[in-house]
């Protein structure tokens, strides 16, 4: 199916957030303090002001329209791999395969529901404001 244009800048993070759990699963247990901080700038510089665009315009949204299961799902993911993250950078290499395992769950879980729930039910000034809001972040 196709993405709405819209939504487009935020899919395509998702394909680098997608490449992103696979190095990480790839590490089977390898796992430095450099490695740790690599991944806490990722977090900071690509995953944090995408998480931010999806709470702070398209869960709201959804949460109106109803849709608070995937509201709820989305949020707990999104816990889960900040937290994980943290754990991560403190050096635990298993936090870091928990977070790639969830990382490449969670993408799927939003291209396959997320979005296309967001494109039948979301007004199209707040997907404007997502167009806008992800190409920025460029
Ligand atoms: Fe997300
Ligand atoms: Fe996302």
């Amino acid at each position: 199916m196709k993405r709405d244009m819209r939504l487009r800048g935020l899919s395509s993070e998702h394909h680098h957030a997608l490449l992103l759990a696979r190095s990480l699963l790839d590490r089977r247990g390898e796992w430095t303090p450099r490695d740790g901080a690599a991944l806490l700038e990722r977090m900071r510089v690509e995953l944090e002001p995408h998480f931010r665009v999806e709470e702070e315009l398209l869960l709201p949204a959804l949460g109106a329209a109803g849709a608070m299961d995937l509201v709820q799902r989305t949020l707990e993911d999104h816990a889960f791999l900040r937290a994980s993250a943290e754990e991560a950078a403190r050096g635990s290499p298993q936090a870091a395969y928990a977070l790639g395992e969830r990382l490449h769950a969670h993408v799927r879980f939003e291209e396959s529901e997320v979005f296309p729930a967001c494109e039948a039910l979301l007004a199209p000034e707040v997907l404007d404001e997502v167009g806008r809001r992800a190409s920025s972040a460029h």
